[in-house]
């Protein structure tokens, strides 16, 4: 699928600096060895055998996302230029995997202003992905669209999340009165083919549906309908997204530990997880890739963040995935970081060559510590910055490491997508757990279903009935 030659993706291949993960840099106590990475070399073969055997297979379909497209990728872009040409507004509603990837993909790869961009700059219908269920939120956005020239996508796997369905019946109501029977041509459906009640919603209703592979759940979705399409209608090159993905997953098919990036990614934050660092911080040095740190909180956190391994026994395994951007919490949370406990692993995501140049001018002279600043560019001073934040976590001997973007690009983000992915994959693998269930956000829906006293869940509302009440003395 790749559109540009085998150079320019070398060119755009990301690179991982493990440098700061090193006792050589961080010092003994908290750093890795070389003998660390050659002694647990059957922990990471067996981990690189349980993912090569499920690829494809379970919940492992993810892995096939860049390869077996072809079609469906054909549709969503001829289903995405009707779209560019009929709307002005396309509103996805969903929430976690079904909504996290489309805000990460828009924000990398689109402008960053570009729902406020004249219509004619824009070129493509204005995003809005409608992550919850606040009314205030719900009401603003009805405030800001016109229906009349708005694609709604409601995106639901399991088509029974509450959120999701509660935001459907409020937007096809409106579609309805509106509109009649011709609601349908303002909604498209991404769901299961084969499960839940948005599969059956769609087919009464007679919406045009994409469907979500029965192995790829939530968090691994971006790759499949459930990004590509908003991708699409805003512009970006989703063929050149799943190619960068295809080509990271190349490289994380190498057994060799020290040249397969997700693979010793993951080997770090499990021999760190083992040393107590409970707590990932993601920290992209720019703003578009802002919002590929939430998604990466969801697809780590809910991964491995398991009670059980697969043998059954109480682990209660996982690291806290924290978002942080450079520059920006350099000035609230490195404190933290720097000084804080030796809780974390920090991972920094540094982009090369920005989209843009921005120069700082000349000017207040008579102010030294001002007029350093003058001749040199934003893009300078942010990647100043964020190598001087390596070197001050590494001289205070916090583990860090370095993920080296060329360019955000679709190519690029692709792969960063699928390096995440890969490294979640592999670090579940160590933790010996089921990566790809989440048992902890069922509990969650399940009480929601039982409080709202939906039929089926009756057991659950007698449990929650049974719950200790509330000890007023304690509210104050
Ligand atoms: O990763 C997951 O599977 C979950 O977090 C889901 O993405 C989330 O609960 C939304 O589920 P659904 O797409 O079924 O509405």
């Amino acid at each position: 699928m790749a559109k540009k030659n085998l150079d320019w993706q070398k060119s755009m291949q990301l690179k991982l600096d493990y440098n700061n993960m090193m006792a050589d840099y961080v010092g003994i106590e908290q750093g890795f060895t070389d003998q660390d990475i050659n002694s647990n070399k059957k922990l990471v073969d067996k981990a690189c055998k349980i993912v090569k055997e499920n690829r494809g297979k379970g919940m492992m379909c993810w892995t096939e996302l860049p390869y077996n497209q072809k079609e469906i990728v054909a549709d969503i872009i001829s289903t995405a230029k009707n779209i560019k040409k009929k709307f002005d507004n396309f509103v996805v509603l969903g929430i976690g995997g079904s909504a996290l990837g489309p805000i990460a993909a828009f924000q990398a790869l689109c402008h960053l202003r570009h729902n406020e961009l004249p219509k004619k700059v824009r070129k493509a219908p204005k995003l809005y992905v409608e992550d919850n269920v606040d009314p205030e939120r719900m009401a603003a956005l009805l405030d800001v669209i016109d229906v009349e020239k708005t694609m709604f996508n409601v995106i639901t796997k399991s088509g029974a999340t509450s959120e999701t369905m509660a935001q459907y019946l409020i937007i096809m109501d409106i579609l309805k009165k509106k509109f009649g029977e011709k609601a349908k041509d303002h909604i498209i459906a991404t769901t299961s083919e084969f499960k839940g009640n948005l599969i059956k919603l769609a087919k009464e209703e007679g919406l045009k549906t994409f469907y979500i592979p029965d192995g790829v759940g939530g968090r691994f979705s971006e790759l499949c309908p459930v990004g590509l399409l908003a991708a699409a209608v805003v512009g970006i090159d989703i063929k050149e997204l799943l190619a960068g993905a295809a080509y990271m997953d190349k490289l994380c098919k190498i057994k060799d530990v020290r040249k397969n990036p997700a693979l010793i990614s993951a080997l770090f934050q499990y021999l760190a997880m083992q040393r107590g660092k409970n707590i990932s911080v993601m920290m992209p040095y720019a703003d578009s890739l802002k919002y590929i740190a939430d998604w990466y909180c969801q697809l780590w956190g809910e991964s491995l963040g398991k009670a059980v391994d697969n043998n059954g026994n109480e682990v209660f395994v996982g690291q806290t995935p924290v978002k942080a951007l450079g520059v920006t919490d350099q000035h609230s949370q490195v404190q933290l970081y720097r000084e804080g406990p030796f809780d974390k692993v920090i991972t920094i995501i540094g982009v090369e060559n920005f989209r843009s140049t921005v120069e700082i001018p000349n000017g207040c002279e008579q102010f030294p510590d001002v007029s350093f600043l003058s001749g040199h560019t934003m893009n300078e001073l942010i990647n100043t910055e964020r190598e001087a934040t390596e070197y001050a976590l590494t001289t205070a001997k916090r583990l860090n490491h370095t993920i080296l973007v060329p360019e955000v690009n679709a190519f690029t983000v692709g792969q960063l997508l699928f390096f995440f992915e890969m490294e979640t994959a592999f670090a579940g693998a160590m933790l010996n757990i089921d990566t790809f269930n989440q048992p902890g956000v069922e509990g969650g829906k399940n009480a929601t279903y039982a409080l709202f006293g939906r039929k089926g869940y009756e057991k659950t509302k007698e449990e929650m009935d049974n719950a200790p009440k509330k000890n007023g003395d304690y509210i104050i």
